[in-house]
């Protein structure tokens, strides 16, 4: 299952950013991304038999100050020994103004990593000088430009209400993720467990990212026991435009992939609003006594889509 052979080039070919506006929900996505603490060995052992559909190593908060060197040590070593061939490799390197940022930087930037994860994004400008400085250790690894991919971390009350601009910083980002922890922190404000008070905020996270044709993924949900809890808050989350969440342990993935599935009374009403509209010649019906017209046949195609893939899968 595993290999120590010289693993393929993934940074390149992701299917987002998007390049045409039909394909926003309509094309494989990545749903599952299991944060794993680069200082625990124990955990990054675990994760070899794991399959998110992609792996966070974290070199930021899971990791105590005290561990950062050790942490950089042991994930270059476990990148060196092990690749579990299915999952996407992204890592999580400390803030760019931290003193740990240059030498996180020159660890990630390896053929085996797609791409790393900004955390603490308030300010587009930084990102650019992150793009540059990748683009000098990919030339410096002989790998193509703009092969590693950025994830930013919209986190700070000044990093959502720059979502946009920060969407727009680096061709090399491909989704949005939206930090709940941090963002209650910054804004003095309690979480709870129906999100209502971070509702506005998640929802312009999810907005930018689907106006530069971007991905959108959601913070952790931390009580890790709760499946049903966690269940309803991805349901929640998906709603608003999210097609990615983050897990921070493998109890979630399954849980995860379930809530971000269209049920069987999506689907069922898909087929059923498809069939009326070409029954009818592709003018305006009504299904369920509700008005059927080319953006709600639009809208249930691509879950009829995204059921075809998963059920492929
Ligand atoms: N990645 C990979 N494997 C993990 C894991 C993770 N995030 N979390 C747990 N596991 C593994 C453990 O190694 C253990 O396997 P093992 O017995 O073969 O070693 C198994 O899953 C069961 O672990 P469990 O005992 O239930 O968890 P725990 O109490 O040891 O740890 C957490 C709980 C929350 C501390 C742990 O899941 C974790 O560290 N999560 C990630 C935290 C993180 O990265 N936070 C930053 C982003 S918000
Ligand atoms: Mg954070």
């Amino acid at each position: 299952m595993f290999t120590s052979s010289p693993p393929p080039l993934i940074g390149v070919n992701f299917p987002y950013p998007r390049t045409d506006t039909s394909e926003v929900g309509d094309m494989d996505v990545l749903q599952s991304f299991l944060f794993v603490p680069a200082d625990s060995s124990r955990k990054m052992t675990s994760a070899r038999n794991l399959h998110p559909d992609a792996f966070i190593y974290d070199l930021e908060d899971a990791v105590p100050i005290a561990n950062k060197h050790e942490a950089r040590h042991l994930l270059t070593g476990e990148l060196n020994s092990f690749i579990n061939p299915g999952p996407k490799i992204f890592i999580r390197v400390n803030g760019f103004g931290s003193t740990f940022f240059g030498d996180d930087l020159r660890a990630v930037v390896r053929r085996e990593v797609s791409g790393i994860v900004l955390p603490k994004c308030n300010d587009a400008s930084q990102i650019a000088q992150v793009h540059q400085e990748l683009s000098r250790l990919e030339n410096q690894m002989s790998m193509p430009e703009g092969s590693v991919k950025i994830i930013t971390i919209l986190e700070g009350a000044k990093g959502v209400s720059l979502a946009g601009e920060i969407a727009r910083s680096s061709s090399r980002i491909i989704a949005l993720f939206f930090g709940a922890e941090d963002f209650c922190a910054d804004m003095g404000i309690t979480r709870s467990k129906d999100g209502d008070e971070i509702g506005v905020a998640r929802s312009l996270v999810a907005l930018a990212a689907k106006s530069e044709r971007l991905e959108a993924i959601d913070g952790p949900f931390t009580d890790f026991h709760d499946r049903v809890g966690l269940f309803e808050e991805t349901r929640r989350v998906k709603k608003m435009g999210f097609t990615g969440k983050a897990l921070i342990h493998p109890n979630q993935i399954e849980t995860v992939h379930q809530a971000m599935a269209p049920s069987d009374e999506e689907i069922a009403l898909a087929h059923e609003i498809v069939s009326a509209f070409e029954n009818s010649g592709g003018g305006v019906t009504a299904v369920r006594g509700k008005m059927i017209d080319e953006p709600v046949v639009v809208q249930a195609r691509k879950v009829l889509k995204q059921n075809a893939r998963e059920r492929k899968a």
